[in-house]
């Protein structure tokens, strides 16, 4: 009897304690009040499965609920050895990382259907997009006035800009990326790395001396102003020549002339891209951005901190500084699980590993659009593809597209979108696309 009091207590207080919090989540929102209680059930769900899968698969690391449904904080165990010191403020990285679920899982299913390539059609379809764009991908293009002189514009871009876009979504299957981690001399993952359709590397990453451990495929290489000025020994990296080099800042009048001189036969593009959160930064991510833009899968290779590590290294040279590598981990983590890539280490080196837990793509779409809704973000919750399209564009289709056979994948999902392309407008709030659509 006392057993049965007790339990109808707590039922009560439970019960009690869940209208607590669910007026507290309403008062919290009120201004979202366009979410639905399926919104909101999405959103619940996915952080819950969320959560789910960082115990199962993050190598000890936790995945915390904060005061909403958006808000997660990823924890390291308090054993963790953190190396990195911030060279500003000399301080040791933390164990701690605050995320923002929604805009993670809004953001990323965009990159997924958008194009990343800079592109001529994209200039010329943004309102002023000469005069208050180029010039920003141009090196030292403060100085050239807006634009002023256009001509002098579009040759100093000419020779890395395309028509239209290069890549469509699903062009690829399987794809890996490959960090430069230390780590990825642990394993010989070299065979596996080859089995991928297409492999992406980073600046300098080499490949010759290294086979064994890091592949020998090589299909396209993001670079940084770093790199990209050192275009000449960056195309050595890669004995076919036919890499397609990637530069995520702008054109150098240097790069330009090595182009052209040397001469440089691999493609070379800019890129375009979603903006991110504060984690988000570095080449790695730019290479994930791309990768998701135009691959079915996504794998990556050589961006572990496992437990144990001891300093963040390069596999080819002695550590370096600038890196967050906890930070940047549980970054990828959390990708990981929100379904966006599977990640590879030297403690998970099965390929055939299953990220455990991931929650569904019914969860994940549902907590999508609820997130848009939440965030506020151009087009959200309509049924109508062209509604993120905050500029629209029509385009006279030149010529027929540049690639002879495309996958299904890459087709269906071409005609879903009836042919539109969707360029991410950068730093825009409510993340609009810029659309160009095909008329006959
Ligand atoms: C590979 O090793 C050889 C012999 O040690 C060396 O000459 C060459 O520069 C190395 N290549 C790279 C890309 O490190
Ligand atoms: C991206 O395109 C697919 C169809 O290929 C569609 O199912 C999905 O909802 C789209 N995602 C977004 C964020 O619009």
């Amino acid at each position: 009897m006392r057993i049965l009091k007790l339990g109808l207590l707590l039922a009560l207080f439970s019960g009690f304690t869940a209208i607590l919090i669910y007026i507290n989540e309403f008062f919290n929102h009120d201004e979202n009040h366009q979410l639905s209680r399926e919104d909101w059930d999405a959103l619940q769900s996915l952080q819950s499965g969320f959560q789910k899968c960082v115990s199962a698969n993050g190598l000890g690391l936790q995945a915390i609920t904060g005061k909403n449904y958006c808000q997660v904080t990823l924890s390291y165990p308090s054993d963790t050895d953190s190396k990195w010191r911030d060279p500003k403020t000399g301080e040791l990285e933390g164990l701690l990382f605050e995320f923002n679920l929604c805009e993670e899982v809004a953001t990323w299913e965009q990159v997924r259907n958008s194009t990343t390539i800079l592109t001529r059609e994209f200039i010329d379809a943004l309102p002023n997009g000469w005069e208050e764009y180029a010039w920003r991908r141009i090196n030292k293009g403060i100085l050239l006035n807006n634009c002023k002189n256009k001509a002098l514009c579009v040759e100093k871009l000419s020779l890395v800009l395309p028509e239209t876009p290069p890549y469509v979504p699903r062009q690829f299957g399987r794809c890996a990326v490959i960090g430069n981690s230390g780590d990825l001399l642990k394993t010989r993952f070299g065979k596996e790395i080859d089995s991928y359709d297409v492999v992406i590397r980073e600046n300098g990453a080499p490949i010759e001396n290294y086979t064994e451990y890091v592949g020998k495929k090589s299909s396209f290489r993001l670079l940084n102003r770093g790199s990209a000025k050192a275009l000449d020994k960056v195309v050595e990296l890669d004995e076919t020549r036919q890499e397609v080099l990637i530069i995520k800042t702008t054109i150098h009048d240097i790069m330009n002339r090595m182009i052209r001189e040397i001469p440089i036969r691999n493609p070379v593009y800019l890129m375009l891209g979603a903006s991110f959160g504060s984690a988000a930064k570095g080449t790695g991510l730019k290479a994930l951005e791309f990768a998701l833009s135009v691959c079915d899968s996504v794998d990556m290779y050589g961006f572990t901190v496992d437990p144990g590590y001891k300093e963040w290294t390069r596999y080819f040279s002695e550590s370096r500084k600038g890196h967050t590598p906890l930070h940047g981990r549980a970054y990828y983590q959390l990708i990981e699980c929100l379904g966006l890539i599977k990640i590879h280490s030297p403690i998970r080196a099965d390929p055939n590993r299953v990220v455990k837990w991931v929650p569904s793509r019914r969860t994940i779409k549902a907590a999508r659009i609820a997130s848009e809704k939440l965030l506020r973000r151009v087009g959200a919750g309509s049924e109508d593809l062209l509604a993120s399209c905050s500029i629209v564009k029509k385009q006279v289709k030149r010529k027929h597209m540049s690639v002879p056979r495309l996958r299904k994948a890459a087709v269906d999902h071409q005609k879903f979108v009836k042919g539109t392309t969707m360029y991410p407008l950068e730093h825009s709030s409510g993340h609009g696309h810029l659309c160009t659509v095909p008329v006959d």
